[in-house]
């Protein structure tokens, strides 16, 4: 027997009874592209996206999607995206349990003049490629230079989403979540994004 559903088109879930977009809960869990950059002026940044995934494994190359900037009325830009432009570089740290907090955190909308490491606590590790700064504390972090950019479709009120897409050029890895030549995503509780303010962590792994 088919079950009873609901169905909506874009911008009415509301007419279902759906308080909160559910988008993002069905496209769910995303992994978290934990972008640090570093501006012209040398200041660090950092931000977390869930619009992020890796999109080809040879070359390595990874994706995310930077949504226009609230500070300025949904039509700027974020500062991660300014600094990849102006530099052709930024790294992704691997977000774990332990780092959940600090991500968010590092992830509030500041002037482009203050050092998001600094603000959430964390600690700078050099990169051996680029000049953007690592997140010390994530279990491992791939330095990536911009390969291009795709600008998505807007809206009547909303400047169109920027696509970044970067080549990985370096990887680090922490060796106590190598198990046996195996990267162990329980080892750290490897988190991602549901919808809403929710995450996953890895507890459990599977094989089929
Ligand atoms: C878990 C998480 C996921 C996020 N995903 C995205 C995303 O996919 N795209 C986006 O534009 N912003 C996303 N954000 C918001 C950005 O992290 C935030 O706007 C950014 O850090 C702003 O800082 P900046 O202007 O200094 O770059 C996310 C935030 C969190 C906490």
């Amino acid at each position: 027997m088919e079950k009873n559903t609901v169905f909506y088109e874009p911008g009415e879930h509301k007419s279902q009874g759906l308080k909160y977009n559910p988008f993002k809960a069905l496209i769910a869990p995303r992994p978290i592209g934990w972008i640090s950059t570093q501006s012209v002026d040398g200041v660090a940044n950092l931000g977390a996206y869930s619009f992020f995934n890796a999109v080809s494994e040879l070359p390595p190359m990874v994706m995310f999607a930077a949504a226009p900037d609230a500070r300025e009325n949904m039509i700027g830009h974020k500062d991660s995206y300014k600094n990849i432009i102006d530099t052709g570089e930024f790294a992704v740290n691997i977000v774990g349990a332990n780092l959940l907090a600090a991500m968010i955190k590092s992830s509030e909308t500041l002037s482009p003049d203050i050092d998001e490491f600094a603000y959430a606590g964390l600690t700078k590790k050099q990169a051996k490629l680029i000049s953007a700064p690592l997140v010390a504390e994530a279990p491992a972090q791939l330095e990536c230079t911009l390969y291009d950019t795709i600008k998505l479709p807007g809206t009547d009120t909303r400047d169109g989403v920027m696509l970044v897409l970067g080549r990985v050029i370096g990887i680090h890895i922490n060796e106590d979540i190598i198990s046996d030549g195996l990267v162990d995503n329980k080892a750290f509780r490897h988190a991602s994004r549901l919808g809403y303010q929710h995450y996953a962590l890895v507890e459990d792994i599977v094989i089929p």
